[in-house]
């Protein structure tokens, strides 16, 4: 099937100053869609961005049928711009889509949607070494139908927004051990909707009691730490960079995979397995030097200052040295094409 996509274009809206504005609260100028019906794609267009007129009976509205992804831009040292392993986002996207019983979205249609609507909105990548233009592919049940049923119909979408610093400091995290993010079986490894809507009660609690964050625990034993927010876990004890395993509970997380082929490459001991909060507290108690962060799109690494683990505090290791910022320094440096780009993780547009 030919994925020929319509543009109209128009260049009504200035480029925010968007250095100000909260995350993900400024759209570019445009936006993608195309319809699934019938068992096929149609009208795929890049179109301004507007708002969306949705009968009260969309399945997505009420049965979950909803996936998404997150994906950045950057501008590079030669002014061009780079959609950062587009690939991998998009075997993601389809394997969430699988898991959701929701049709797949053919590559071609995928990366030409993206490239089309990121070069059109090409102003809105930010040129700051800390800005990037954030990309939100998603789909949703589209069919009006009250019934509890797998939607015939469905949307896929695109939209853009100007990034910066997710977080401006340091995190302070809670091991939860009450509430659970996902089970064997369940769809943690999906980035489907309800498992953020599902995390954002035990979340708020943890705020609440003075946290940012909850470090979330495996169902069975509440123990092994899974993953953290949109972010997975990671942890450098004695120089040696472990996060857990992806056991299908936790997602595959495009960063996780990027600071740990880094690591690899730079000789670093890297060890995929489970991690229990038992040997954070013997490690914290040895006092052995713990680095603690979140590896994700949109925040990159997210360092931990603070773990708290059932009413203890425990302190990590965040100074300038330590290896999180090195990692994370290299891949900086490779999405903006200062150090070459080994691993064909960039595609310039
Ligand atoms: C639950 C969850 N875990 C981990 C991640 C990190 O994945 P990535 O590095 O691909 O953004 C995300 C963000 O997408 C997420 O939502």
């Amino acid at each position: 099937m030919e994925h020929t996509i319509s543009v109209t274009a128009q260049a009504e809206r200035k480029v925010t100053d968007t250095k100000s504005v909260p995350f993900g609260k400024v759209p570019t100028e445009h936006m993608f869609m195309a319809e699934y019906k019938n068992g096929q794609w149609h009208h795929a267009q890049v179109v301004p961005f507007h708002d969306l007129t949705l009968s009260p009976l969309t399945l997505c509205l009420h049965y979950g049928q909803t996936v998404f992804e997150g994906m950045k831009a950057f501008s590079m040292e030669d002014g061009s711009i780079n959609v950062f392993r587009m690939d991998k986002h998009y075997d993601r996207f389809n394997k969430s889509l699988h898991r959701m019983c929701m049709p797949p979205v053919p590559e071609k249609l995928f990366i030409n949607a993206i490239k089309e609507l990121v070069s059109l909105d090409a102003d809105w990548v930010p040129k700051d070494a800390d800005g990037s233009l954030y990309i939100r592919p998603f789909m949703i049940a589209t069919e009006d139908r009250i019934g509890v049923k797998v939607s015939d119909e469905y949307l896929f979408m695109v939209v853009c927004s100007p990034a910066f610093q997710y977080y401006t400091k340091p995190l302070r995290v809670k091991i939860e051990t009450t509430f659970v993010r996902s089970a064997a079986g369940g769809t943690g490894a999906a980035k489907c909707g309800g498992n953020y809507g599902g995390a954002f009660y035990p979340t708020s609690l943890a705020r609440e009691a003075g946290y940012d964050q909850v470090l979330w625990t495996d169902s069975v034993h509440n123990e092994f730490i899974e993953e953290s927010g949109t972010m997975n876990a990671m942890f450098v004890i004695d120089n040696v960079l472990i996060t857990p395993e992806l056991s299908g509970t936790i997602l595959d997380g495009v960063t996780r995979d990027s600071l740990l082929a880094i690591a690899r490459e730079k000789g670093i001991n890297v060890e995929v397995r489970q991690i229990s909060y038992n040997e954070l507290i013997d490690a914290f108690e040895a006092g052995r030097q713990v680095e603690a962060f979140g590896a994700g799109t949109a925040a990159v690494v997210a360092p931990i200052a603070t773990i708290a683990i059932g009413h203890k505090e425990y302190n990590c290791y965040t100074e300038p040295d330590a290896l999180m910022f090195r990692l994370q320094k290299e891949l900086y440096d490779i999405r903006r094409g200062i150090v070459p780009d080994t691993h064909g993780w960039n595609n310039i547009i």
